[in-house]
Formats: structure tokens, sequence, C-alpha cells
């Protein structure tokens, strides 16, 4: 089992450190970790963010631990030299099309919650976010009419196997949790949508296990703050995705906490090949301190194990930790409390 660990720079140095210890901690047989720069620190060492040789690490791992990118210092460079490329780059390089985000309130901490406890208590479940397709990677211009007026366009599209690869994601997730799956589309009023709605539907003959319900993005987006309990997966575009998402991981507390992966369709002997990072950025303003809060990153290492490597119950034990060491008053500074890096670290793995 090979991990290709990518720590990017800023805060992603320190926060992928943590996370690697706790691998190390699990003494995982047969587990091996090479590193590569990415990022500015790549493009410090290489003169770019994503080197080829990065790409093919990441390429030939059965997945990939990925920090932050995003060193204000990089600010000048051309768009193609800024290290928030690198991530682009290997999402699209390497098809991953699946954006997994959890959101769950972890024990104590209702109190970071954006609502009220006994609301935000409900909250457990999954956002799939579309990730290669959709208005980001549709045509688009900024032209300028006869008249000389100015019109700007992107255009919104996806083909039936884009939304098909998506459902069955959601689909296995549904499968996994609690057997529900929503999907979120605008069919009122885009085609586009109508379409990803009769190819949910299409496929959801493939698994009578799951119950599918429908719902608008603008009422999804009500639903999710008046009344979140009602969601174990949602489905949705890469537009609406990017929103929704952002809005659920506040619905429970904070950026130091919120992992992610990114899925493509690629199976390894172990499981499905995927990247995994923390929400956040690189925070320049702390970078260097030792004062990240690494659980997003040690939980983003956990989704690792659970989906890429089939080591669901080595997941459950990290996750485990890092609750039980929210619940022992174990804070970050992003949760108003004064535990660092290391100590946060240490904190997990006493209690794996
Ligand atoms: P950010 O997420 O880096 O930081 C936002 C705020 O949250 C800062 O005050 C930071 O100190 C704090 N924060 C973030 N993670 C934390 C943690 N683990 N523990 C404690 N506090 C934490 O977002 P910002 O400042 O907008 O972006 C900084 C750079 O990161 C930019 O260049 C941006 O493009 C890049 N970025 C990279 C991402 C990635 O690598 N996937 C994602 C988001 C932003
Ligand atoms: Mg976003």
């Amino acid at each position: 089992m090979k991990i290709a660990v990518l720590p990017g720079d800023g805060i992603g140095q320190e926060v992928t450190q943590a996370a690697v210890r706790v691998l190390e901690a699990l003494d995982l047989p047969g587990l091996s970790l090479e590193w590569a720069d990415v990022g500015a620190t790549a493009y410090r060492a290489h003169g770019h963010p994503l080197p080829p040789a990065t790409l093919e690490l990441a390429r030939g791992a059965d997945a990939i631990l990925f920090g932050a990118v995003g060193d204000f210092d990089c600010d000048h460079l051309e768009r193609h030299l800024r290290p928030e490329q690198a991530i682009l780059g290997l999402r699209s390089e390497l098809t991953l099309f699946a954006n997994l985000r959890p959101a769950t309130l972890f024990a104590g901490l209702e109190g970071m919650s954006a609502l009220r406890p006994e609301i935000a208590r409900q909250i457990d479940l999954v956002i799939v976010r579309e990730l290669n397709g959709d208005v980001y990677f549709g045509d688009k211009a900024i032209e300028t009419l006869p008249d000389g007026e100015r019109r700007g366009w992107d255009m919104m599209s996806y083909t039936e196997s884009e939304v098909r690869r998506i459902a069955h994601v959601a689909f296995r997730a549904a499968q996994g949790r609690k057997g529900r799956l929503c999907s979120v589309d605008k069919a009122n009023v885009l085609e586009t949508s109508q379409l990803w709605r009769d190819v949910v539907i299409e496929v959801a003959k493939e698994y009578p296990d799951v119950t599918l319900n429908h719902m608008y993005v603008d009422n999804a987006a009500m639903q999710l703050v008046k009344n979140p309990g009602q969601f174990d997966v949602v489905v949705t575009g890469n537009l609406f995705g990017d929103i929704l998402s952002d809005q659920a991981s506040m619905c429970v507390g904070s950026i130091g906490l919120l992992a992610s992966a990114a899925l493509g369709e690629r199976q390894t002997e172990y499981g499905t090949f995927g990247l995994y990072e923390p929400i956040h950025g690189s925070a320049p303003d702390i970078a260097g301190q030792g004062k990240a809060n690494p659980m997003a990153t040690i939980l983003s290492a956990a989704m690792l194990l659970r989906h890429s490597l089939g080591l669901a119950e080595q997941a459950d034990r990290i996750e485990t930790a890092v609750s039980g060491a929210l619940a022992d008053g174990v804070l970050g500074l992003d949760l108003g409390g004064e535990a660092g890096t290391r100590e946060i670290g240490d904190a997990v793995i006493a209690r794996l």
C-alpha cells in the first residue's frame, strides 16, 4: 500500500506531519509513504507548483494525502505558476471527479455551530459534489456586443456519462450509510438539471435498497439550515455543490476539523484511488508557528484508509480518537483553545 504524501506549503507542512505521525502510530503492515514537493515549495525547488515527478508519484500511488497550498509570497506569479494550480492540476489530471465532504457535529462542539445546538446535533450527512464538469469547465467568455455592451457567459453542461459516474458514487455512499440519497438540481429551470435528474432516476434502478428524492437547490439551501437531520447523502453538480458543501461544513463547526476526499473511478488493489485533504488552505498568517489544528488532515487520513485502502476499522479508530480528544477539551486555536499542532497530534495518538 503506497501513499503519496504531498504536504504543500504554509501550515500544509505542519498538519501533514501530524497526520503522518498518526498513520505511523497505527503501525500498518505493508504501508509505505513517499513524499514529494507541491505548491510553493515545489515552485521554489523546481520552478513549477506541480512538477512532473510529483504528478507521477501521485499517479502511481494507491492514495494521496495532501496538505495545503497557497503561499501569499507567490501572489505576483502568473496564474499557471501559482501554488493553487497544483491542486486543480491533480484533480483534473487524475480524473478525481467525486468530492466527498462529510459533516457531523462532534460531541461538545454545539457552541461552534452557527445553528441552534438542538438543530446542529441532528447533522450527519455527506455531500457528494461533482468536481470535473459544470460551468467551471464549460466554454466561457466576456464578449463585446455590436452595440458596444459587454456580455459575460459560462456554459453549463453535463454529459450523461459524467452524471452517471457521480450518481454511482453517491448511491454506493448511501448504501454504506443510512440508505437515503437526495439529488439536488434546478430541474424546474435548467435543461442540464433535467438531464441530471433523468440519469439519476435511471441509475437508481440499480440500487433498490436506496431511497431517492430530488430537491431544487434553493430549497436545499433552506432545508440545510432548517432541518438538516433529513439528509443522509446529498449528490449535486460542481457549482451547487461548491456552495452547499461550504454551507453544510460551517453548520458543524470549525475549518480546522473538516476533511474531504476527491475520488475517481480507478480501483486499486485495496479500494478506490483518491486524494484526501483538509478543506482549509495554507493559512500563511499562522504558518510555521506550530499553531495549526491538524485534526482536519488527521480525519482526511482516516477517510483515506477507509476509501482507498479498505481499512475501515483503522479509520474508525482514528475518528474515535479525534472525537475523544475534542470531548476532553483538546481544542486548537480555531476552536478558541490553545492546543498546538504537536500537542493535538500527541493527544490523538495517545487515544489510539
Ligand atoms: P485558509 O483556510 O488558509 O485560512 C483561513 C483562516 O482560517 C485563517 O485565519 C487561518 O489562520 C485559519 N485556519 C485555517 N486552517 C486552520 C487550522 N488548521 N487551524 C487553525 N486555524 C486555521 O484560507 P485563506 O486565508 O483564504 O487562504 C490562504 C491560502 O490558501 C490562499 O492562497 C488560498 O488560495 C489557499 N487555499 C488553498 C486550499 C487548498 O490547498 N486546497 C483551499 C483553500 C485556500
Ligand atoms: Mg468552495
